[in-house]
């Protein structure tokens, strides 16, 4: 008999086949009646499999007494309320790892694209101007400037070995120092005076908050240049959109924004912004790869064995 689990989302298509084959899936986003689907459930459910960034809280969880498993697709947990988790002796899992060369091949690119302003570049040829203007004005290079990893867990640490290779300096900020070749900064505010390119991969959720604020693009300054990959949350938008329109920085490159897919419209006509719809893991490869993580471990718990990769 398949066992019985809760999809909360339409996600990766491929890891929802998976689920609907390997399990009894109820699809939440389907039910015509979400609470009398939570409560026809209840009594049985014991995992649920989260995809995208709809809230999975301490109401949700209430609704299913005896979850024990929340499995999400991403690495990224800040939309799941891990202390209510916590609480009800609930397991949340995520993807970790699994993403890590894509995320950071896709964050290398902002600092390409964003310092070297290659679309802004190819519009110009694509408008004809390269024929009636001339060339596409200079740009600044990447080799010999500083990267300032905010956030140097897994994927820092991969865009750090990329951005090396590029012939940049590599510094960085944590909570807490790590035994890594690159000089730390105390705080982002210090990591951002110090670096030319300020690159954010941090988690999101509330101990990140507008963490990148007004004091941290001051420090980066109107040479400086900000690439967010971790979560729209860990900027303050509305200031970094004011900073960009005034030339207060040189520039941003973005993959995440504050209230996603919604981006505000001014950001569409900025020529010193380079925008992507949360993309940086968005290959066949790793998509594949992170939902096959997200269904192993949900065997694994029902067949009462220690998930593989647990949040803690
Ligand atoms: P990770 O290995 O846990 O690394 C996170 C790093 O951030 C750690 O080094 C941590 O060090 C640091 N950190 C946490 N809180 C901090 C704070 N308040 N101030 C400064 N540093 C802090 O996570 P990861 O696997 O690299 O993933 C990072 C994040 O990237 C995810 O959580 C997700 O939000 C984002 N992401 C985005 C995409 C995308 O598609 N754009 C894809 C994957 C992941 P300390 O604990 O020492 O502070
Ligand atoms: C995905 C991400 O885009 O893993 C994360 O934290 O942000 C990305 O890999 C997202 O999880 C898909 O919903």
């Amino acid at each position: 008999m398949k066992h019985e689990i809760v999809i909360t989302a339409p996600g990766h298509k491929g890891t929802l086949e998976r689920l609907q084959n390997e399990f009894s899936a109820i699809k939440l986003w389907e039910a015509p009646d979400r609470d009398a689907a939570l409560k026809a459930a209840a009594p049985r459910l014991r995992a649920l499999a989260h995809f995208g960034n709809a809230r999975v809280d301490g109401k949700l969880m209430d609704a299913l007494p005896k979850l024990e498993l929340i499995s999400n697709f991403g690495v990224g947990v800040d939309q799941i309320d891990l202390d209510a988790a916590r609480q009800r002796d609930i397991i949340v899992t995520n993807t970790p790892d699994v993403l890590n060369e894509c995320v950071a091949d896709c964050a290398m690119s902002l600092v390409l694209n964003t310092l070297r302003k290659l679309p802004q570049a190819e519009n110009w040829l694509r408008s004809g101007y390269w024929a009636t203007r001339g060339p596409y004005p200079l740009t600044t290079s990447l080799g010999g400037k500083t990267l300032g990893v905010l956030g140097l867990g897994r994927i820092g640490e991969a865009i750090a070995k990329r951005a090396t290779a590029f012939g940049m300096r590599i510094r960085y900020h944590n909570r807490s120092k790590k035994n890594v070749p690159y000089p730390y900064d105390a705080n982002p505010v210090a990591l951002a005076k110090n670096s030319d390119v300020l690159m954010v991969v941090t988690p999101g959720g509330a101990g990140t908050a507008r963490l990148v604020n007004a004091a941290v693009l001051d420090a980066l300054g109107p040479e400086g240049y900000l690439v967010n990959v971790a979560r729209g949350s860990v900027v303050d938008e509305p200031v970094l959109l004011r900073y960009l329109q005034e030339g207060r920085i040189a520039g941003a490159g973005l993959d995440v924004f504050a209230n996603e897919p919604d981006v505000p419209a001014a950001f569409y006509a900025l020529d010193n912004a380079v925008l992507y719809p949360h993309v940086a893991s968005a290959t066949v490869e790793t998509r594949k790869a992170m939902g096959d993580l997200q269904v192993e471990n949900l065997h694994l718990h029902f067949a009462g064995k220690p998930v593989k990769t647990p949040v803690t």
